[in-house]
Formats: C-alpha cells, structure tokens, sequence
C-alpha cells in the first residue's frame, strides 16, 4: 500500500495523522497570525485528522478583561472559519471547555524541571521589565505540551516564535515515556520557509505582535482596506528605494516584500522584476491592495459568522469531540502515574 504523508500504518488499518495548533483570543489577529498560523489550518484539513483550539487558559496568563476575553474567544473561532477551516472536516473548539488540558498541564508541571522552564526565550521577553509576572506566565509552554499530547498529535503548524515551545513539549513527552512507559508521540513542528516571522511594519528588527503598543505596527486581519493603505504607506523602508530582498541589509522592504510575495503567490524575484526601477510608492500602494483584496473574503465571512450565531453550536461540537479524545488520554495517564479515578468522568 502507498501512504500518503498524512497517513500512518496501523496493523492493518491507515489512520489519519493528527494536526493541533492553538491561538490565543489575546488581541486581534493579524496577518503575522495569518501568514505563519490560521492561513494554513485549512490546508490540512482534507488529509489530516485535524484539531484547533482557541488557547484561552493561556491569555489569562496575562491580566484580560472577562467580557473582553469571552469576545475575543467566538471572535477568533469565527476567524478559523472564516480563514477556511470547514467545522464538519476540523475540529474547533475552547481550550477552557475541555478540562483534560488543565489537568495534563499540572502533571507535565511536576515532569518539566524550573531550569528548562526559565530558558524559554517568550517568558524572558514577555517578563522583561516587569516588577511581577504570574506563576501561569512562567509554566505557559508546559499547558501548551499538553494542548499538543492530549491528541497523539504527529504535527504541529506554527510561526518560528513557538519553535522553542514544541521542541520542550517533545523533551516533555520523551522524558515521561521514558519514565513512566510509552503514552504519548512525539510531536514535529511545521514551520513555513517563508512567513514563519512577519516583522513590525515599525520597527522590522521585531517580530509583528498582537502585543505591540503601536497599533500601526500590524495589519490586523480584520482592518478595512483604507486602514490596510494607510498603515502600509506609513510602513518605515531602508534606504534607497529599489525593491531587493535583502534581510540584512533592508530589512524592512525584505519583510514587505516577504508579505507580498505570499498573498500573491509571486516569487520574491518576480516582485523584484516587476518593481525595478519604481520605487517604494508603487510597490506599498500595489501591496495594500493586494492584502485587502486576499483578506476581503476573511472579512465577510467573518462577519456573516458572528451574526448568525453558528460558532456556539461549531464550537459546543467540537468540545465534545476533543473531550472524547483527550479524556481517553488523561485516563491513561493518570493508570501510568498512580493518580486514582475514582470518578468516571
Ligand atoms: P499566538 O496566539 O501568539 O500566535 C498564534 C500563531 O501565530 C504565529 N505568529 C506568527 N507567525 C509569523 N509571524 C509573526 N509575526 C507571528 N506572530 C505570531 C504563532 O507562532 C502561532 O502559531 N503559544 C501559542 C498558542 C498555543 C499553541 C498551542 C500553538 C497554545 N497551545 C499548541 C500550537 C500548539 C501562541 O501564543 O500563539
């Protein structure tokens, strides 16, 4: 039998392997989100057994509104809907309703060490210069191993930012195997060659953020297409004005050009070729058309979602299926650890 890359062989019976990714409903999304994460969700989709959670136990890690954050949590499932993903191919759902994740989390927490913990690059940006951060800020990528364990999942899709974060959830379940027999696989990450790190529009030596306090620094998903023309002709370029791809030396047209490139499906040498000897203008003019015109489907939709009130039903289902999986998996983990149940949950 020939398997397909989303395929594994199980004695004599193929199943489908296993996709999770997670988004925090912590700020709108923006097309950094779009280009290294829920752009692609839709591609596996029709291969791959898919799972997709809004991470809402991790943007609590941070102070939130509550009726804000319940906002935001249908908003950016009704944005996975919109960016493509079809609820009766993928599963959707809120980390929050599944309890499993809290409750693997605490058990990785007494597997992963302080020390291991403490080199997470996010947690000494997001910590730095703050008088006090919350212990939940500190053990985030271990919720986050569990996000990924709970479901034998075979691939993760992400930007280059949770890089780290995988590579930890693999050293996680590594050590507990070996520790306390084999339970769960080990995860690979699936990051994109080009747009696993869209930059600022401000500032390109940082990465695009939902956290940034200059909100001309991002192109949310959502922004309208005059805002999407503004926020881009006020984009900082380099010096000079030829349209090159060059990271080193013009960093900020290279990350334009990076955002060109991929919504319109052109080469970075074509955008070169058909910009030679134009200027900045043009190409930033031609760029924001060509954003808003891609994200103008993602708009509409979006917004037909979140008037009619399907997400809840979507995302009650999609609960219930991720609890069907995961809680399996808790059981089994609590058999291999001497916890008891008691409670058939
Ligand atoms: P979050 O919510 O910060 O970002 C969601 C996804 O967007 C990617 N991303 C980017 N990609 C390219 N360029 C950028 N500038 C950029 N900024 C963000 C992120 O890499 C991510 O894929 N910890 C995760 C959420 C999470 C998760 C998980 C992900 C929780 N559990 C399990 C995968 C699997 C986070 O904070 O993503």
């Amino acid at each position: 039998m020939v398997l397909s890359s989303a395929q594994t062989e199980l004695g004599d019976k193929t199943i489908r392997k296993r996709v999770f990714s997670g988004v925090q409903p912590s700020g709108s999304l923006h097309i950094g989100n779009y280009l290294g994460a829920i752009g692609r969700f839709a591609l596996f989709q029709e291969g791959y057994d898919c799972f997709y959670s809004v991470v809402d136990l991790h943007a609590i890690t941070v102070p939130q509104d509550p009726v804000e954050l319940r906002k935001r949590t249908v908003a950016t499932a009704a944005l996975f809907v919109a960016a493509g993903l079809d609820p009766a191919k993928a599963c959707i759902f809120v980390q929050s309703d599944n309890p499993s994740h809290s409750e693997l989390a605490w058990v990785l927490q007494c597997v992963a060490t302080f020390g291991e913990l403490g080199r997470m690059t996010q947690f000494k940006d997001k910590a730095r210069g703050k008088k006090s951060v919350t212990a939940g800020l500190f053990t985030y990528p271990v919720l986050m191993a569990a996000d990924i364990l709970l479901y034998d999942t075979d691939v993760v899709p992400v930007g280059e930012d949770q890089k780290q974060h995988v590579e930890l959830t693999r050293d996680l379940a590594e050590r507990f195997n070996k520790r306390f027999g084999v339970t769960f696989k080990v995860p690979e990450p699936l990051i994109p060659t080009q747009g696993g790190r869209i930059m600022s529009l401000t500032n390109p030596s940082r990465k695009m953020s939902k956290s940034d306090e200059d909100p001309d620094s991002r192109i949310e998903v959502l922004d309208p297409p005059e805002e999407i023309a503004r926020k881009f002709k006020k984009a900082v370029t380099d010096s000079g004005r030829e349209v090159v791809y060059d990271p080193e030396k013009k960093p900020a047209i290279s990350n334009l050009m990076t955002i060109y490139s991929l919504f319109s499906g052109k080469s970075l040498e074509e955008v070169r070729d058909a910009y030679e000897g134009k200027g900045y203008g043009v190409f930033k003019s031609d760029l924001a058309e060509i954003v808003a015109e891609k994200l103008r489907p993602v708009r509409e939709k979006y917004s037909q979602l979140m008037s009619s009130g399907e997400i809840e039903d979507i995302l009650k289902k999609g609960a219930e299926r991720a609890y069907e999986i995961s809680s399996a998996k808790m059981r089994e983990v609590k058999e291999k650890v001497g916890l008891c149940s008691r409670l058939r949950l």
